[in-house]
């Protein structure tokens, strides 16, 4: 059956290249990424693995812990753990599951068999501090992802997880955000006391609230 927002996320015992770990423990009480690679000691995944070690400093601020998987097997894993240090110029910083029996994979649906029936796609997942899906992304093997995208996703999930609020087209941290048709007027000038411009009345534009 296919994850879908708002489910909760599934909880999994593995090993990983930083022990064996249970995933709701791992995360704690803060926000969390699952992502997948089809494969070990492939391009595109190198480059993506050195990217988001990278950008460990900007999940932390985020409370946000991060966990790959790709279906290999450990020792696998810790070989190519190298490569990426040496070609990407990080140490990958967060635990990758080895999956080679696809548990994991496949509680979460990260193997499609019409792209390929061995690896799994690039799948993401942002899990919120009540262990339920906030966001399910579906990327192709031959594509890599842009992880600035998912950082600037995760600070609208939390800022909408906290106002109410909306973020427009192309948002970044920073930027106005909308106030939801559910809100009236009256309650929109309290929840709002830096004020709002109304364009129509379903389109209404406010200061990022906790800026
Ligand atoms: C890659 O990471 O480069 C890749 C992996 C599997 C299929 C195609 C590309």
């Amino acid at each position: 059956m296919t994850l879908q927002l708002g489910d909760q996320a599934p909880d999994f015992t593995v090993e990983t290249t930083e022990g064996k770990l249970n995933f709701y423990e791992y995360l704690g009480d803060g926000w969390g990424i699952l992502f997948s690679h089809p494969k070990d000691f492939t391009p595109v995944c190198t480059t993506e693995l050195g990217a988001v070690a990278k950008l460990k400093g900007e999940f932390d601020r985020r409370n946000t812990r991060v966990i790959g998987l790709s279906v290999d097997p450990l020792d696998n894993h810790e070989k190519w753990l190298d490569d990426i240090e040496e070609t990407q110029g990080a140490r990958v910083n967060f635990p990758m599951i080895a999956d080679p029996d696809r548990s994991v994979s496949d509680l979460y649906g990260m193997i499609h068999p019409n792209a390929n029936d061995t690896q799994t796609v690039r799948s993401v997942f942002i899990v919120g501090p009540d262990k339920k899906l906030k966001l399910t992304i579906t990327y192709p093997a031959s594509t890599g992802r842009n992880f600035d995208e998912i950082l600037r996703v995760l600070d609208s999930l939390q800022l909408t997880a906290d106002y109410s609020v909306s973020t427009p087209v192309n948002w970044n941290d920073g930027d106005d955000v909308i106030i939801p048709v559910t809100v009236s007027d009256e309650d929109a000038q309290v929840k709002f006391p830096k004020g709002f411009t109304t364009l129509k009345p379903y389109l209404r534009v406010t200061p990022q609230p906790n800026r």
